[in-house]
């Protein structure tokens, strides 16, 4: 543990530096590490932990290899493309290179079907999506403030919205009694119960498709939000970073920018909608934090514009994706092949898990599935799930995520990634939930406290993050540079 006190216990950093804000004391996390103290490798440690808590999108990398090596102009630091060197290294206006931004707002009508055109003087650059919902936080809240973000939600949001900003949350309890749909009754309630306590609330955050339950909004839903967003003349954010991984589902994925901009029975004050993008999931590329914020409200895009320089993307990825997006032909391959994969995946997996009586949420999008486990709890309870979690990861040597860690109200449910890693990987994972689910099939005929009821612990080392991160087996070399505590915030 390091310390921030002097010698004579004087604070040295900030209240803000010295908070819990980056949310790292989570079972979320805790599995990362887990995970990270013991990775599994097929040969070299075929009995370590697989890791399943890492929202990856690695299916595709071929057909992105196979793009960069018919087209090496695209980068700077290849033979053909070192001409352009000089232009792309000095270039650093916040607005973005006009043909990133141009590509950008390809891609993401593309992605949505092409039912929806983007404005790419509306784009504005970011870390991520991370860094994105910072900047829309500061641009929509003062400190104190607070957004309604329905549950089950993405964990990181925690830290990404509230950390610095000071905002807060109020959460809309949606739970397994209707597959955790958005009900307007679940968000008025939410609303009347943050007047009680005299917060003021700014907005609504949603994710379409959500992590981590799979599933994208129908139109009938999306219309309701926007119109509750509307009576109460509070912000709109949707997350739609998900948006390329639809790879099932009858009506399409809809965009919220479909139904402001195309639905004729939807009246909404447009300058209330934020959409938050990244190239993280639907692409792949988490490394590059590339990360858009696309405002219709002409405020917002002038002032997230300014912030932007606090975590631009570089020329050099600008560059390079802006010939990529800008390819058509790759573009369209891409997200057909990409969501043809992960169908399989998920066909996989959810055979898999069938067979052996475990039930999930019927989903049609994302890089994981939300799976039911609340039949093998001794009681129904969050901690009675935190001990199965421990005999998942400590036993079966699976790092998926708790439900609790997403804020889900009803104990029993569990995040599992499918799609960053291997075929065989996936095999593994599943033939330890086989015998996982055969023994404890043995254990619990004779009706008695199940094992995990006992007091496991995870064997996680107490090196804090920083000290993982900076570990050797880090190295982008190393066969088993796996970190999620650095490459991801999924
Ligand atoms: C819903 C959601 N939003 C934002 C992020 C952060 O994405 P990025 O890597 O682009 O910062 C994640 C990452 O998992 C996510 O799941």
């Amino acid at each position: 543990m390091v310390s921030t006190l002097s010698n004579n216990g004087q604070q040295l950093l900030s209240k803000m530096a010295t908070s819990d804000g980056h949310g790292e004391k989570s079972p979320y996390f805790d599995g990362w590490k887990a995970y990270e103290n013991n990775p599994y490798h097929a040969s070299d440690n075929p009995e370590g932990v697989i890791q399943m808590g890492l929202a990856e999108n690695q299916l595709c990398y071929d057909l992105v290899q196979e793009w960069l090596l018919k087209n090496p102009k695209a980068s700077i630091c290849t033979p053909e493309g070192v001409y352009d060197f000089r232009d792309v290294a000095i270039f650093q206006d916040y607005h973005g290179l006009p043909e990133f931004r141009n590509a950008v707002a390809n891609f993401m009508g593309r992605v949505r079907g092409n039912k929806v055109t983007f404005d790419p003087d509306r784009i504005v650059m970011s870390g991520g999506a991370t860094g994105a919902h910072e900047t829309i936080a500061f641009c929509l809240a003062d400190p104190g403030d607070a957004f309604l973000v329905p549950t089950p939600y993405y964990p990181g949001f925690d830290r990404d919205l509230r950390w610095r900003t000071g905002v807060q949350f109020v959460p809309v309890a949606c739970d397994s009694s209707n597959d955790f749909k958005i009900t307007r009754q679940a968000l008025e309630a939410a609303y009347e119960k943050a007047l009680e306590d005299n917060i003021r609330i700014k907005g609504l955050l949603i994710t379409n498709p959500s992590n981590p339950l799979g599933t994208f909004l129908d139109r009938d839903t999306l219309r309701s939000l926007v119109s509750f967003i509307n009576e109460k003349n509070i912000h709109l954010i949707c997350d739609e970073i998900y948006a390329a991984t639809v790879f099932a589902g009858q009506p399409d994925f809809i965009s919220i920018s479909e139904i402001i901009e195309e639905d004729i029975n939807v009246e909404c004050n447009k300058s209330l909608i934020h959409v938050v993008y990244s190239l993280s999931k639907d692409l792949g590329f988490p490394g590059f934090r590339v990360g858009i914020i696309y405002s219709y409200n002409d405020a917002v895009v002038s002032c997230a514009r300014k912030m932007s320089s606090f975590g631009l993307v570089s020329s050099q990825t600008q560059h390079l994706m802006a010939s990529m997006l800008s390819d058509d032909e790759f573009v369209d391959k891409f997200i057909s092949e990409s969501a043809g994969r992960l169908a399989t995946r998920y066909e996989l997996i959810t055979c898999g898990l069938g067979q052996v009586g475990i039930r999930c949420l019927k989903s049609n999008a994302g890089l994981f599935l939300w799976m039911d486990l609340h039949q093998l709890l001794e009681e129904q309870t969050v901690e009675a799930e935190m001990s199965l979690w421990r005999v998942i990861i400590n036993e079966v040597k699976l790092n998926v995520s708790p439900g609790s860690s997403f804020h889900c109200p009803n104990p029993g449910w569990f995040r599992v990634c499918f799609a960053n890693m291997d075929v065989q990987t996936m095999d593994v994972a599943l033939s330890r939930i086989r015998d996982f689910m055969d023994k404890s099939k043995k254990r619990t005929r004779p009706k008695k406290k199940l094992c995990w009821q006992a007091s496991f612990r995870v064997s996680v080392s107490s090196r804090r993050i920083d000290d993982i991160m900076m570990s050797p087996r880090m190295s982008p070399h190393s066969p088993l540079a796996q970190s999620p505590l650095v490459r991801a915030r999924t």
